[in-house]
């Protein structure tokens, strides 16, 4: 601020010198204007510095009428001006419409300040203006703004703000106002915006509020003493923003949610309003519009009975707080489509059972406290991306925290694992500080990972070493030591993280012996993995040869195979997510099928397909061969893959059909325009790509033997790979015939006959058809409902039949359908038409399939 006022004045130097004469002449506009300047800058300011010789009406921040013979307008906000305004100054200015004096440091307002008749806009917010608000307040008919927000007023709102009819701006919010609200307020009714919060205000609201501003789009009441209920806002039809946090509310919430309101933001936290939250939802004809919620806090009411299964449609909502209330003991409540949650605080709600694998979804998620509550079981699988706050402290859960979780902890800004029965797993050292804040109570009895007091231990060792050098050297040795851990500790912690030591990778490989078999579970398979040292079997990183990763470390990586890192679980077996060191995010595979072939022929079979590389192609980045079992390590794909984008719908979500009378749009963070077919198009171009090259492109070609919706992956770019390609061969057509063929769904009719069917190309066009159909239907290969007077029980045969009826547009997922589009669309449907023939010669080649696709390209993607 002192530097604009610093320029104002440079500038006012460079003018001309000539208007000295008016602005001195007594009584004048000017004259008011210079005085104020003069008594009210400081006397260290260039105000006093040069001798003011321009013009009023051109200094910065005074605005004149077009004959510059009154001032209209004052700006000053930021102009470092302090103390009492005197008389005959700016209360002079009676032509003045508009005064901005905000961030100033004004104590009291002049005894002639009440003539301005003419105001309209009045800011002095940020001053530190003491006293009683004058009822002369109410001269000011013509006010329509009135900001006095952020001084030190105190007393009653003045009863003659009645007076104030074309108010349509009313902040008063903190200062020290008491008493309760004059029921004057209610001729305002013009007000758009009341904010009265942080005052000491106390009373109730008075009657008739509702009806008497219906033009509210704003209020705030919050922080003050007031008694009230949520009946008072009744007829406040055009209310955008409710705040009455912190006040004394009572009474139930029914009629805030019954008649129609634009409410985007609520906030009721910390009041008294109580009875049964479900109640909201039985108003069965509520015009609630929960569209527009975005913001919905309730926290610290006595709010009882169930979560309301309404909040469920409250899909724009960002910060839901419904923490310290009185629920009934309950399940996690149904708010897995809120995709774009950012806050989520469930905290001491007497939530019980397992926590949803569906939060997973909730991809936005910043701040997630789920502290207090009843919650057993595992952590689940959490979109940790936008993590920061994490808190599950005081509840039941059990299992190793998920390594996903704990390799984000760096990087947040608040975690509490406190008063679980979990097992932290660190794959490197905590600081004894966290152990003891955010760790408390937690069992460290990991049996494969560093043990988190490994710091300890060490220092234990050295001193060991020290004894038997001698004492003579043990000074200079510790010094070294000291020195050197100090340097690495300091540049590793710069590089990477900053609250964690160093990693001690070879450390734990040193001090524990990880002896097999090992055996673990995942959901429907148990392995066991027959070695005799976890650290003596390689895993080989094709681009990484030097890492010399062990078993050891893809135990680390998994948290041992946990089921709190299971991604999937897949025909071949379960699919686990790590990070390996050095922050190789992988995905690694385990072929628990038991295959024909030898060690040294799986290891030449990973090699190949290792050097398949293609935009459309999940790479394989390594292997390891851990006794019998094949574990294949892919690289990590960001966005899950068809399988989970089409059908995996969150809990409580039955059907498709319900999904329809949403309003996501196509840019939607979590579903990344899936439901676009500008974008399913393009998933069906990028997996046909993959296919083409490995048949057309790979010599000998490459069959991939399993095309279906869950091989299909989308990275983090949202192009789509396909993943897999090449399993099937590791377990040989004898083992496992099942598999060698294909997924259920997927799989032609050619292979329905009896006896031995060789896999080719065409059986891959077939099943990358099924995966078309499902982009363009939405539906599932078996065992949806295919809608349709003939019971047809898989997706492809009633596809084709309505097709033959010339009725194909009928089975297109409604969704995707759009002006414009139809005609690309049932082109499409001819493709997998031609996918699907019965007789694999009438396929055409993925080489066609492509061209085709290309041809019906939307025009562009986003
Ligand atoms: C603002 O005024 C005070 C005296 O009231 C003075 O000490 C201070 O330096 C001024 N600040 C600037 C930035 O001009
Ligand atoms: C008053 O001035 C402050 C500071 O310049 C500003 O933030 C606020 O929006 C103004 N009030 C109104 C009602 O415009
Ligand atoms: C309301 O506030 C006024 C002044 O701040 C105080 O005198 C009065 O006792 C308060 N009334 C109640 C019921 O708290
Ligand atoms: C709301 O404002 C409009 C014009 O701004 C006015 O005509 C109407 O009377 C106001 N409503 C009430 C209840 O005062
Ligand atoms: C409600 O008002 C209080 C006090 O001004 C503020 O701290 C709080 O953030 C407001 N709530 C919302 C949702 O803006
Ligand atoms: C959750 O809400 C409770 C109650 O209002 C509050 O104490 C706590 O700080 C909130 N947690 C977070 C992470 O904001
Ligand atoms: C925690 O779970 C155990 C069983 O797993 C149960 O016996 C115990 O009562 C639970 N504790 C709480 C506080 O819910
Ligand atoms: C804690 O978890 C372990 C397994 O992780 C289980 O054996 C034990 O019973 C659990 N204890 C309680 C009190 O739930
Ligand atoms: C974690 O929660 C426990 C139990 O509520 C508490 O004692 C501890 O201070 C919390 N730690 C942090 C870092 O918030």
């Amino acid at each position: 601020m002192g530097c604009g006022f610093f320029y104002s004045f440079v500038l006012l130097l460079s003018v001309f010198f000539n208007h000295s004469a008016s602005q001195q002449e007594p009584n004048t506009d000017f004259f008011y204007v210079y005085s104020f300047f003069q008594k009210m800058s400081s006397p260290s300011s260039l105000f006093h510095a040069v001798s003011i010789s321009t013009h009023v009406c051109s200094w910065r921040g005074v605005f004149c009428d077009s004959r510059q013979h009154y001032v209209t307008a004052l700006v000053l906000s930021g102009f470092n001006l302090s103390g009492a305004i005197p008389d005959t100054t700016i209360g002079k200015l009676s032509n003045l419409q508009a005064l901005d004096l905000s961030n100033n440091g004004i104590t009291s307002l002049p005894s002639d300040f009440w003539s301005l008749s003419f105001l309209r806009v009045l800011n002095l917010s940020h001053n530190r203006v003491s006293g009683s608000l004058p009822s002369n307040i109410g001269n000011f008919g013509s006010l329509q703004t009135l900001d006095l927000s952020f001084n030190n007023f105190m007393g009653e709102i003045p009863a003659s703000i009645s007076s104030l009819q074309n108010l349509q701006i009313l902040k008063l919010e903190g200062n020290g106002f008491g008493s309760s609200i004059p029921s004057g307020i209610l001729n305002c009714g013009s007000l758009a915006s009341l904010d009265l919060s942080s005052n000491k205000l106390n009373g109730t609201i008075p009657l008739g509020f509702g009806a008497a501003l219906a033009n509210l789009t704003t209020l705030n009441l919050a922080e003050n003493g007031f008694h009230g209920r949520s009946v008072d806002f009744v007829g406040l039809r055009k209310i955008k923003i409710l705040n009455v946090s912190g006040n004394l509310f009572e009474g139930s919430l029914v009629e805030l949610f019954e008649g129609p309101s634009p409410l985007e933001v609520i906030d009721l936290s910390r009041n008294r309003f109580r009875g049964h939250f479900s109640q909201v939802q039985t108003v069965d004809n509520s015009k609630f519009d929960w569209l527009r919620l975005r913001y919905l806090d309730l926290s610290e009411n006595q709010l009882s009975g169930e979560i309301s299964p309404n909040l469920y449609h409250a899909q724009n909502l960002i910060h839901l707080n419904l923490a310290s209330n009185r629920f009934s003991r309950q399940k996690f409540p149904q708010i897995g489509m809120l995709y774009r949650l950012q806050y989520l605080n469930l905290s001491r709600s007497s939530l019980t059972g397992h926590l949803p694998v569906y939060i997973s979804q909730l991809g936005c998620l910043n701040i997630l406290d789920l502290s207090g509550n009843h919650f057993d079981g595992h952590i689940p699988i959490l979109g940790v991306e936008n993590l920061e706050v994490f808190d599950v402290s005081r509840n039941n859960l059990s299992g190793e925290i998920p390594a996903a979780i704990l390799r984000k902890l760096p990087w947040m800004e608040r975690f509490n694992f406190s008063h679980n029965n979990l097992t932290l797993c660190a794959s490197g050292p905590i600081s004894q500080q966290l152990l003891q804040t955010s760790f408390i109570g937690l069992r460290n009895s990991c049996p494969i990972a560093a043990n988190p007091n490994l710091l300890s231990r060490r220092s234990g060792k050295h001193r060991e070493v020290v004894k038997l050098i001698g004492l003579a050297l043990t000074l200079l040795i510790f010094c070294l030591l000291v020195v050197v851990l100090l340097i690495l500790v300091i540049t590793y912690r710069r590089k990477k993280t900053r609250m964690w030591a160093v990693k001690q990778k070879n450390s734990y490989k040193e001090e524990q012996n990880i002896s097999g078999p090992f055996s673990f579970e995942a959901d429907s398979t148990t392995w066991v993995a027959d070695v005799k040292q976890a650290t003596g079997v390689p895993v080989v990183i094709f681009e990484k040869p030097l890492l010399n990763f062990t078993f050891a470390d893809l135990l680390s990586a998994t948290s041992h195979f946990d089921r709190g890192t299971l991604l999937a679980e897949g025909r071949f077996g379960p699919v686990y997510r790590g990070f390996l060191a050095g922050g190789i995010h992988v995905a690694v595979k385990v072929l628990v099928h038991g295959s024909s072939m030898t060690d040294q022929e799986a290891a030449r079979e990973f090699e190949c397909l290792g050097r398949i590389k293609h935009p459309n192609l999940v790479p394989l980045i390594g292997y390891c061969l851990a006794g019998e079992q094949r574990i294949a390590i892919y690289e990590y794909m960001e966005n899950g893959n068809l399988q989970n984008l089409l059908h995996d719908l969150p809990l409580g979500v039955q059907r498709t059909e319900d999904w329809s009378t949403d309003t996501w749009e196509e840019d939607d963070l979590n579903n990344n325009g899936i439901r676009t077919w500008r974008f399913r198009h393009k998933v069906a171009l990028g997996a046909a790509r993959a296919l083409a090259f490995l048949h057309h492109g790979c010599s000998p070609p490459i069959i991939h033997r399993d095309v279906k919706a869950s091989s299909v992956y989308l990275d983090s770019e949202l192009e789509p790979r396909l993943s897999d390609f090449g399993l099937a061969k590791m377990f040989g057509d004898d083992v496992a015939c099942e598999i060698a063929r294909g997924s259920p769904g997927y799989v032609g009719p050619e292979f329905s006959q009896l006896g031995p069917v060789s896999p080719t190309v065409k059986s891959d066009v077939y099943a990358f058809g099924i995966v078309l159909f499902e982009l363009l239907t939405g539906k599932r290969p078996l065992g949806d409902d295919y809608s349709d007077e003939e019971e047809e029980e898989n997706l492809v045969s009633w596809v084709r039949g309505l097709m033959r009826k010339n009725q194909g547009l009928k089975a297109i997922d409604h969704k995707i359908l759009g002006i414009g589009i139809d005609d690309q669309v049932e082109s499409a449907l001819k493709i997998g038409y031609l996918c699907t023939a019965d007789l694999p010669s009438k396929r055409p080649s993925m080489h066609q399939i492509v061209g085709l696709l290309k041809d019906i390209e939307p025009s562009s993607y986003k």
